[in-house]
């Protein structure tokens, strides 16, 4: 069986201090773990001067951690990935900083995490790279002279050709994406723009979900990320029983929870969220002192402008809100910075009523699989879901689905889903919870995996086991 080496921009080493892993991380270290896989990205720390990756094993697996200069950093992680990419990939046109310093820096990263990558890779390893951050870093392996079968997973939106046309350096970008073998996508309709885009501006040719381009055959497909649902759901009935489950609980004295969950980012479509919360209040007075929304909304990206003023206009609306309709023994609205562990997080969804999932656009969003994961069957709670959310493909029968611009529908739909009867919750739930249970973490996974292992035979590399 070939050697599985992962690339992603952050890695989650277990007992380390980076994030909390969650359901997709844990599947990828499983993962690895059986196929004494390495996991390759940045280290977390800086160095005036990088030197080679560090490499440590646990268990069957290895880590090999680079660290990364501080200024380089910022012009790859703020300058371009985060600066451009992230909002173009999002349909956000006018946040696109481009800097044509900061798309060399990236690429420049890119280049030093192939380069040190490629000391470490065997021929006929296969490497499964993750995310907008390293688009280009199949195309440097392949200058390096890495021979080996590389894929390629976008964990966010790939928008249409049009769109992505506006970055100056679309066409380079749409080179890198053809150098590798495999590009996976999270929905139906990123997978039509990825295809249209890389034939329509980059020159591939079309044979069906395969791109050809300069004699190179580059397989394409939809692989849905997962959750461990059954896993979720348990991990959801036990952490029930804890005391911060236990006092979220309590604390409402009887009222009904509406909760959201995400990263403070402006795909998020947290100001709507607000508002739509707000016109709730001022429209449907049988909710007044009957509901409190709880948001959690962890600090990410600080350091750019867009993130800090998205973090004035939630202060601003979080204290209008409260100001408008609080009483002394109510207050409806609780917005919290912190992160809340992911243990803690399946009781509370658990115990929200109803869930809140309205990005502007999002490329999957997980926590609307966790969401419905975490109800109890016998009287579960009603999602709320953007149109624009990935997760729409799968959940859309159920959910209660809104256009996060429409600020009066989303109210109404909160509305309804506050005040929907056992039997249609049941029933909802049931159908979201279907495709949930068809389709895990594994399975993605697994699906992947086993088509890297399909294009690198058909490369002509020594037949590999399944
Ligand atoms: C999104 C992206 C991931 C990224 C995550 C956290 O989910 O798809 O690639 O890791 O956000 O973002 P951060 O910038 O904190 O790594």
């Amino acid at each position: 069986m070939a050697r599985l080496v992962i690339v992603s921009n952050r890695v989650s080493v277990p007992t380390g201090r980076r994030v909390e892993a969650g359901g997709l991380t844990v599947v990828l270290r499983d993962g690895l773990r059986k196929a004494d896989g390495l996991w390759f990205g940045w280290s977390g720390e800086f160095a005036e001067k990088p030197g080679p990756a560090k490499v440590t094993s646990r268990g069957r697996m290895s880590y090999a951690l680079l660290d990364l200069n501080q200024s380089d950093y910022k012009g790859f992680y703020y300058g371009f990935a985060n600066g451009s990419l992230w909002p173009l990939f999002h349909y956000r046109l006018g946040l696109v900083d481009w800097k044509a310093e900061s798309y060399r820096t990236y690429r420049k990263v890119n280049a030093q995490f192939a380069a040190e990558l490629f000391r470490l890779l065997k021929p006929d390893d296969h490497v499964w790279v993750h995310d907008y951050q390293l688009i280009p870093l199949g195309e440097e392996l392949r200058k390096l002279g890495f021979k080996g079968a590389i894929g390629f997973y976008l964990h966010v939106p790939f928008p249409s050709g049009d769109i992505v046309e506006v970055l100056p350096a679309h066409a380079e970008l749409g080179q890198a994406l053809l150098a590798y073998d495999l590009i996976g996508l999270q929905t139906d309709r990123s997978h039509h723009d990825l295809l249209d885009f890389l034939e329509r501006w980059c020159g591939a040719e079309r044979d069906g979900d395969t791109l050809i381009h300069q004699g190179h055959r580059i397989a394409t497909g939809v692989y849905r990320a997962a959750i461990d649902t059954v896993g979720f759901a348990k991990e959801a009935a036990a952490s029930y029983q804890t005391p911060e489950v236990r006092n979220l609980e309590e604390s409402l004295g009887g009222r009904t929870l509406m909760l959201g969950v995400e990263r403070l980012d402006y795909t998020k479509g947290l100001p709507l969220r607000f508002a739509a919360y707000e016109h709730l209040l001022a429209h449907y007075e049988e909710w007044l002192h009957n509901v409190v929304m709880l948001q959690i909304a962890p600090v990410s990206r600080g350091e750019l402008a867009q993130y800090r003023a998205l973090r004035s206009d939630l202060e601003r609306a979080t204290g209008r809100i409260a100001g408008r309709f609080a009483s002394p023994d109510w207050n409806p609205i609780r917005y919290v910075n912190q992160p809340v562990p992911r243990k803690v997080l399946a009781g509370f969804l658990r115990v929200a009523q109803v869930g809140l999932v309205t990005p502007l656009r999002d490329g999957m969003n997980l926590v609307a699989k966790e969401y419905v994961a975490a109800q109890d069957p016998d009287d579960p709670g009603v999602l709320v879901l953007s149109r624009f959310a990935g997760a729409v493909e799968e959940l859309g029968e159920g959910a209660l689905l809104v256009n996060p611009l429409d600020i009066e529908h989303t109210a109404l739909a909160m509305r309804n889903a506050l005040a929907m009867s056992k039997d249609e919750r049941i029933d909802r739930w049931r159908r979201c919870l279907e495709p949930l249970q068809a389709w895990t973490a594994r399975t993605w996974y697994d699906a992947f995996v086993h088509k890297l292992d399909e294009v690198a035979k058909a490369k002509g590399e020594l037949p590999t086991a399944a």
